[in-house]
């Protein structure tokens, strides 16, 4: 197979907003307590955070991580997880049938996302809870000094206020599973109130509304404009949620998959720009894409919920393999690419609950297929995303009709003069040679990282004990000559090449 790619420095589609790389921690099965939480751990520090899990979501380089969820935020009271640990209230967590101990809360996850270097994104209650509560836990977060609620923070230990910028107005109100779900209309005049309330405490919040909880929802789309129709004025964005799947076990439909988030993707923008024209505004509002991975395998009703109520139970434990990678990886390039309008996406989730990075409580920690792509994108994804010109030859999916083997992804960095590339090859049988003219991104650009992610087997997955069985490798085929790049990407790789 052979692919052309013409990038030109003076076709861009947007800088890249890095909050798209975001990812996850919600109150559900092991992501909190035995993933980034386990005090007693060999690794834990002063605080019960698991320093290995510290370690690894600084390496997979994510930039803001969403907390505390989830459906488990439709029936949370912040209240329960602040002050004095051993006052915390023991809570029935209706949401995956566990029992909470709030010994993690606010507080906490403040300190670790300072110590993991990462941007918080927050959430309040619209499930069980309104702007009332919504207003005391801002007021408890955000505000200086000399009220209830800011003195209670004060009282606590934290004497400066957390400033958290970034709110979701609760979580898939429109899902008959949540907690207190509520109808397009409902859900859009309490997320305007809510939102109002807010800005009057903190008028520089960025807050997002809840879209569909997915595409497939009988409600879609007439959900986001009745929505947005409520409260366009009052939003800045709105959420939207994917999880693929491979249940007829047929990886052209499950590469496929990616095609269809291109398409959910279009679908929302048009119709927040429908509403905007209803009011004849400029005003655009902007995609948060919070939830989204590979998660199929650990869905049946037995990773959902166990009986008995038990603390940190293993739910939602999906086991990454070879494939699942391929397409995160590509799921990852097409919000990229959509840097005009999608600003912020979070991987679903961190660690342990659908997470890139797996730990045993009381044992060690490792990363998973999927943590690859991901790391290699933070790690090169600065600057400008370029508007690529891509011919590629294209397979048939049955869902999907006719889509190209190449998603590519190319983002220039105007600071340091870089170019990167990234590059999937759907081909499950031919290597692919690829040629790319970038013209006008630098005379004299050298090869720097040169990359491949292949595994000839698509169900092998990392374990405890072949924790790098998956893991990346140099591809030593990237060859520059002047403003011409190519080199030859496996069958079934994902591949991703600097130049400086
Ligand atoms: O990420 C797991 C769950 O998926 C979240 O709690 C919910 O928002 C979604 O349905």
């Amino acid at each position: 197979l052979t692919a052309k790619i013409v990038a030109d420095r003076d076709f861009i589609v947007a800088p890249l907003d890095r909050r798209v790389f975001g990812t996850f921690v919600e109150h559900l099965g092991r992501c909190v307590y035995g993933g980034i939480y386990e005090p007693g751990h060999a690794t834990a520090d002063e605080n019960g955070f698991r320093g290995d899990v510290l370690a690894l979501t600084r390496e997979l380089g994510v930039t803001v991580v969403r907390y505390p969820g989830g459906n488990f935020l439709s029936g949370y009271d912040w209240e329960d997880g602040v002050g004095p640990k051993e006052d915390r209230p023991v809570r029935l967590d209706l949401a995956w049938a566990s029992t909470e101990t709030n010994q993690f809360g606010t507080n906490e996850f403040m300190l670790w996302a300072n110590k993991a270097g990462v941007e918080p994104m927050f959430a309040v209650n619209l499930g069980t809870r309104g702007p009332a509560e919504a207003r005391d836990f801002l007021e408890y977060c955000n505000h200086p000094g000399g009220t209830k609620f800011s003195d209670l923070r004060k009282s606590h230990g934290f004497e400066q206020p957390h400033n958290i910028k970034f709110w979701c107005l609760g979580n898939e109100m429109d899902g008959p599973w949540q907690t207190c779900a509520k109808t397009a209309r409902e859900y859009g005049a309490l997320a305007r109130e809510t939102a109002k309330v807010m800005r009057w405490i903190s008028p520089d919040l960025e807050l997002a509304a809840c879209g569909s909880s997915q595409r497939a929802m009988p409600t879609y789309a007439k959900w986001e404009y009745e929505v947005l129709d409520e409260c366009f004025e009052q939003v800045d964005f709105i959420s939207l949620h994917a999880y693929f799947r491979n249940d007829g076990n047929d990886i052209a439909e499950f590469f496929g998959e990616i095609d269809n988030l291109k398409v959910y993707i279009d679908e929302i923008i048009a119709v927040s720009d429908a509403v905007a024209a209803k009011r004849r505004s400029k005003k655009r509002i902007m995609l948060s894409f919070d939830e989204w991975n590979v998660w199929y395998k650990a869905h049946r009703p037995e990773d959902l919920k166990k009986p008995g109520w038990p603390e940190a139970p293993p739910l939602l434990e999906e086991l990454y393999n070879f494939e699942d990678a391929l397409v995160v990886g590509g799921a990852l390039l097409t919000l990229m690419n959509r840097a005009d309008r999608v600003k912020a996406a979070c991987l679903a989730q961190l660690v342990n609950v659908i997470g890139p990075i797996f730990t045993e409580t009381g044992g060690p920690a490792w990363r998973q297929t999927i943590f690859h792509p991901i790391a290699d994108c933070t790690r090169n994804g600065h600057g400008e995303i370029l508007k690529l010109k891509v011919d590629s030859s294209t397979f048939t999916t049955k869902a999907h009709g006719e889509v190209p083997h190449l998603i590519a992804c190319g983002v220039f960095n105007p600071q340091t003069g870089q170019v990167s590339l990234f590059a999937l090859n759907r081909s499950t049988e031919d290597a692919m040679e690829l040629d790319v003219d970038l013209r006008g991104l630098g005379e004299a650009l050298k090869v720097g990282e040169s990359q491949e992610l292949y595994d000839p087997n698509l169900k092998a997955i990392n374990s405890k004990d072949a924790p790098d069985a998956v893991s990346p490798k140099p591809n030593g085929t990237a060859r520059i000559s002047g403003c011409r790049f190519t080199a030859t990407l496996k069958p079934q790789s994902w591949n991703v090449f600097t130049l400086m």
